[in-house]
């Protein structure tokens, strides 16, 4: 755990790293995607920020809002439905075209919904490709780029954080016969599918991209857009019940939102989150995942413990079954692995 008044203390030190950082948010135009973006902005040193989502009008608000609080910042906008695969390619396609290099790609893209499986044209589950299958999507095909930014020195921090719920990994149903959950959907298993896969996916990457720190948040509590597909009156309910809590928010675990882009911002840039060349990957150490590029936080920047469901996975290759479905998965909706 470390206290917000060591991470603010931290994170004045970011404009250290030198000009012109690259920080993409995928998810940046609310909530904690958006409080990590304003958060970089304010303390990186004319950085490129790329924020990308469907809300326009939001996004121009925005990127009026991060110019004013850092005038040497550049700020653009993707507009992409990136519940889709092919349009995580055809976003990356267009950042591509600018950028040689990814600093930070910030994962946050998300819904929280009671609805069930809810297909999308390319066959995955909506929920399931935001919270995973997109995320990794954009992870792939942004390698070069973040792969580009660890070889600039010096300061490089090539870094990937997926703000999912690291810590709270549950069971395969089935294995690996349903990681996509066709047959056995249900919201629970969706959560545990989305929330292993990745922890087990960045533990992968971290193994074949020594360079790149992949990082696995659970935030905690935070008062964000995120009830946004509620009936208005549950919307409502929720938002009045986040007020009335807000005075006790430290004594019931809810983070403020300006604490939770801080604690991002440390983690996308604190040594203590390098990468350690890919070694020691096929084994958790008693800090999980220390031994390898890949860490898995949760609230106010604690190491989530040993896992042993996630040591269990990796000593029966589960990992490997896992990131061989999601390419799988890649092909069969974009054409291409
Ligand atoms: N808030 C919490 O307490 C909490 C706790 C633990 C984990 N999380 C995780 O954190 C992530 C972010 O949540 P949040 O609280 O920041 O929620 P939020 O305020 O609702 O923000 C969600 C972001 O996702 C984007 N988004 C949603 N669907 C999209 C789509 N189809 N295409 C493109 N962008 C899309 C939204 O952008 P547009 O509206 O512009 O499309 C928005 O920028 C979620 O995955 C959630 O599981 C949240």
């Amino acid at each position: 755990m470390v206290a917000i008044s060591d991470i603010r203390r931290n994170i004045a030190s970011v404009k250290n790293l030198g000009s012109g950082l690259v920080a993409v948010f995928v998810g940046g135009t609310s909530g904690i995607g958006l409080s990590t973006a304003r958060e970089f902005a304010r303390y990186a040193t004319a950085p490129h920020i790329y924020l990308i989502g469907r809300n326009e009008v939001q996004a121009s608000e925005i990127i009026s809002e991060l110019r004013s609080i850092n005038d040497a910042a550049t700020v653009d906008f993707i507009k992409s439905d990136v519940s889709l695969l092919k349009n995580v390619d055809v976003a990356c396609q267009e950042l591509l075209k600018k950028e040689t290099k990814v600093d930070l790609l910030f994962l946050s893209a998300g819904i929280l919904t009671m609805k069930g499986r809810t297909e999308t044209i390319e066959g995955i589950d909506r929920k399931l490709s935001l919270h995973y299958y997109s995320r990794i999507r954009f992870i792939q095909n942004l390698l070069p780029t973040l792969n580009q930014a660890a070889a600039a020195s010096p300061g490089s921090f090539a870094r990937v954080i997926s703000v999912l719920g690291a810590g709270h990994e549950g069971k395969l149903v089935d294995g690996d016969k349903d990681l996509d959950l066709q047959k056995n959907y249900s919201l629970s298993n969706a959560a545990n599918h989305s929330i292993t896969m990745t922890s087990l996916s960045m533990i992968q990457l971290a193994a074949a991209n020594p360079r790149i720190s992949f990082i696995h948040s659970a935030p905690g509590g935070v008062n964000t857009n995120f009830a946004r597909e509620f009936h208005p009156l549950t919307k409502y309910l929720f938002n009045a019940l986040f007020f009335v809590l807000s005075p006790f928010n430290s004594v019931i675990g809810l983070v403020p939102l300006q604490d939770c882009g801080e604690r991002h911002v440390y983690l996308a840039t604190n040594p203590a989150f390098a990468p350690r060349g890919g070694d020691k990957v096929e084994t958790l150490g008693a800090d999980g995942e220390k031994g390898s590029g890949a860490y898995r936080l949760g609230p106010a920047t604690s190491i989530v413990s040993h896992s042993s469901l996630l040591q269990g996975y990796l000593d029966s290759g589960m990992g490997k079954k896992v990131w061989e479905h999601t390419v799988e998965m890649f092909k069969k909706a974009t054409g291409t692995a």
